[in-house]
Parts: C-alpha cells; structure tokens; sequence
C-alpha cells in the first residue's frame, strides 16, 4: 500500500536485520508513528497493546519475534529451553487469534532442528519472511477468488453500486497486504465495479473508524462509517447486499470468532437474506477445534478501553472518560458466529460453504 508516494506494510525488518519496524496502529489515523520492536519484550508489548493486531499481522509479528529472541539470547549458543521459553511468552500475549501461536510454533519448529547459533538465527529469519510472504500470496489470493461475489451482485443490479458492509479491520493493516476482508473489495476497485463500503466503527478501539476508513479513503473507495448498531436498520432496508468481514479463529466446524459485534451482523444478515462471507488465510483455521463458543478462548481487555474514547482534539490525541467515575465496565474483545449464520468463507484456495464437508474439499490435507 503506498503511503505519501512509498510503498509500506505494517511490519518489516529493518535494513541492518537488528529490529523490526511496525506501524503504530494505536494512533492511526491522527498521527503516523513507526515503532522500533527490538525485544521479545517490545514485540510482547505491541502484540498487547495493539500497535499491531488482526490475526495474520499478530502472526507475522510472533514469527519475527522469534527471530528477535534467537538475536537477543544472552547465551550466545541459544538454548533450546531459553527459545521455547520466550516463544511460550510470545504466544500468551494474545489469546483469541490462531495464527500467533501458529506462526510461533511454525518457527520455533524449524529453529529447534538447527544445532548452531547462525543456524538457528537464519533460519528463524528466513522462516519469518517465508511466513510473511505467504501471508502477503494468500490474502492477494482471497482478493482473487472473493471478487467474483462482487462481479456477481455488480451484474445482477446491472452495474449500480454493490454495498458491502464490514466489521473492525481486516485489511492490509491487519494483514500485512490487501487484507483478508478487504482484498475482493480492492480487487472490484481495481476493475472498475462501482462499490461502496458500511464501515462499522467497532467499538470499542474503533478499527473501523479510524483503520478501516483510512485504508479505503487513501484507496478512494467509497465508504461511509457507521455506529455499531446502524447495520440491522441498514439491511432492513436494502441498503447492504453483502456482509464480508475477517476472523480471528475459525474452526474446521466453521464456527468463526471476530471482533466483537459480529454474531450481531451475521444474525442480522441471515435475517434479512445477506449473504454474510468471512475472508481468511488457512492459517486463521484451528483444525483442533470443532466447537467454537465452547473452545476459543475470547480475550477480555481492559475495561478502560471502554470507559473511555480516544480521538483528536486541537491536535492532540486525547482520551476522554464517557461513563461515570466509578461504573464498572466489561471489555470482551471477540465472539462466535455459529456456522449455520454464515453463507461461506472465502479462502486462498476458493470460496467454500461453512460446513466440515465443503471445508475439506479445500483442505483436505487437515482432515
Ligand atoms: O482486536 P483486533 O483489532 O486484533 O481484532 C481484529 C479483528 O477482529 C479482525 O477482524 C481479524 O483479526 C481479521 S484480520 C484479517
């Protein structure tokens, strides 16, 4: 995605291969900071604090983190013990998304086959890049396979405007390249069908307000945001003709976990007859899970996230308290849609309907 003229990601190793850059998305859209990871302890706190999130950038980011704890161990053999140690630490700092603990684990796997220092550090970069581009491939794969929905709903209203509505963030920010949810919507962009895109500002750190509109305003695609609540009186009213959104985990029952406020949209959507698509790498599969609501663990944040509101004001980026004093709060940051509320999923290999039967004609490698 270029910025002012410059190609950019999210998360790149710099130049001298000492530390990993990222783009802090805690201040995005008022103000464009990089943040220079150069710790496990660094990579832990963006991962917390969400300088970096969505799953496939958190997972992208515990790869490189790896690589940032074989070149910071202060035994310069690298001890077997001392990796699994800070990767165990890499992998708890965020529990809901999959694809931290799996790009963890994909590194650490193949550094722990290496029996010298330099080995284990090349490998661990290598590796990490290896994810990274793959993750770059997959999502311009989603692009690919999920535009021809588009296409379709563009032909049916014989080329008036198709109206999608996403939820939280799930584009190149969240991913690294094009983004999961939001890649067929780049790829409708870049053929010309004429889109329009609800974005949910998703409450309560507001990635779709701050992240999602700025991705798509800079792309000049049309998009209007909207408060949380607005998309079942949107969909009443014909206003939407597919719902698209990213997940955090999906099981290979098709149960899906995403930001808070999605199960809203997929029970309005079925409600209303919307086709309710969810866009994800193979990476955001949990292939050992079958039952969503009961097994994804659903990461509680901290519930001044919700007791206040970040935003500009004369400038400055300031926090302001919207409930009273002393109200406790509650900050659940994902849940489930069930499968039976989703119409399919749109992966690097094709689009699939949610059930463990069409999932496994994609992968049939996993069952
Ligand atoms: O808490 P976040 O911002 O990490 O949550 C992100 C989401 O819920 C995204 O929709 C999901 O990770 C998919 S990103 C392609």
């Amino acid at each position: 995605m270029k910025i002012d003229d410059k190609d950019m990601r999210p998360i790149w190793l710099n130049d001298d291969k000492t530390t990993v850059q990222v783009i802090d998305q805690r201040v995005l859209p008022h103000k464009f900071i990089i943040a220079d990871l150069k710790t496990v302890d660094h990579v832990i706190t963006a991962i917390k604090e969400m300088f970096v999130r969505g799953a496939p950038l958190l997972g992208v980011t515990g790869a490189y983190g790896v690589y940032i704890a074989a070149i910071n161990a202060s035994d310069k053999t690298i001890p077997d013990d001392y990796l699994i140690k800070e990767c165990n630490r890499l992998k708890a700092s965020r529990p809901t998304a999959v694809n931290l603990a799996w790009a963890v684990d994909k590194v650490l796997a193949a550094v722990l086959k290496e029996k010298s220092p330099s080995g284990k550090i090349d490998t661990a970069g290598i590796q990490a890049a290896k994810i990274d581009a793959q993750e770059v491939e997959n999502c311009r794969n989603i692009g690919e396979h999920g535009v021809s929905l588009i296409e379709k709903i563009s032909r049916e209203k014989n080329g008036s405007t198709v109206n999608i509505l996403t939820h939280c963030n799930a584009g190149w920010l969240a991913c690294v390249e094009y983004g999961t949810a939001t890649a067929p919507m780049y790829a409708a962009f870049e053929k010309d069908i004429d889109i329009h895109v609800w974005v949910d500002e998703t409450r309560p750190l507001n990635q779709g307000a701050r992240l999602t509109a700025w991705e798509l305003g800079r792309q000049g695609i049309k998009h209007t945001v909207i408060t949380d609540n607005a998309g079942g009186h949107i969909m009443q009213h014909g206003m939407v003709d597919i719902v698209i959104v990213g997940t955090d985990r999906t099981t290979g029952t098709g149960d899906v976990a995403n930001k808070i406020g999605t199960y809203l949209k997929a029970l309005a959507a079925k409600d209303n007859n919307i086709p309710f698509y969810v866009a994800l790498p193979s990476s955001t599969f949990d292939w050992t899970l079958k039952d969503g609501i009961k097994e994804i663990p659903i990461e509680q944040r901290n519930p001044d996230e919700v007791r206040f509101v970040q935003g500009l004001d004369d400038n400055k980026l300031r926090k302001v308290m919207i409930t009273p004093e002393n109200s406790p709060a509650a900050d659940f940051a994902f849940d489930v849609t069930p499968a039976r509320l989703v119409t399919g999923f749109i992966t690097e290999r094709g689009i699939c309907r949610a059930t463990p039967n069409n999932i496994k004609e994609l992968f049939p490698e996993k069952f």
